[in-house]
């Protein structure tokens, strides 16, 4: 049996390789969307991916993957700082996610320590580059039970 995740990305990250490399990596979205989808596959885990610059459109496949998946990885970009909607989709899908981040935000701009949405998900990842979604599908592995101990 498959387990069905969604690995969602937030605005500006379409521009992944070019964008700040010094803070973001030099890998495209599509070279991590490769690396999450060979590392969930490791765990019998299929990756549904999508990414959008737009709140609502983020909010909208929240919404779908209730019906989708068992759990979400989300990077959300600048919304993570922003958004009272994204956080109030995540608390109504009823679904676990994980908060993930290549940069350190909280070693960056006072205005990126605070996270709207951490505290409705099982938790954050933050600082390791295109690891944190590896990071971050192992943790919510771990969370589902699918990985053990
Ligand atoms: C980011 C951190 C956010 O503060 C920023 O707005 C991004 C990317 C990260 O992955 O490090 O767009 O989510």
């Amino acid at each position: 049996m498959t387990h069905q995740l969604l690995l969602l990305h937030g605005p500006n990250l379409n521009l992944l390789g070019t964008r700040e490399p010094d803070v973001y990596g030099s890998l495209t979205l599509d070279d991590i969307n490769e690396r999450a989808r060979r590392h969930a596959a490791r765990y019998k885990a299929e990756l549904w991916i999508e990414q959008s610059n737009h709140e609502g459109a983020l909010i909208d496949i929240l919404h779908v993957a209730r019906r989708r998946v068992v759990g979400v990885v989300f990077n959300p970009g600048a919304y993570t700082h922003t958004s009272i909607a994204l956080r109030d989709a995540i608390s109504g899908i009823s679904l676990p996610v994980v908060e993930v981040h290549l940069s350190n935000v909280h070693a960056r701009e006072a205005f990126r320590h605070t996270s709207l949405l951490a505290p409705v998900c099982v938790g954050q990842i933050s600082g390791f580059g295109w690891r944190s979604y590896l990071l971050g599908l192992d943790a919510l592995l771990g969370h589902l039970g699918i990985l053990k101990d």
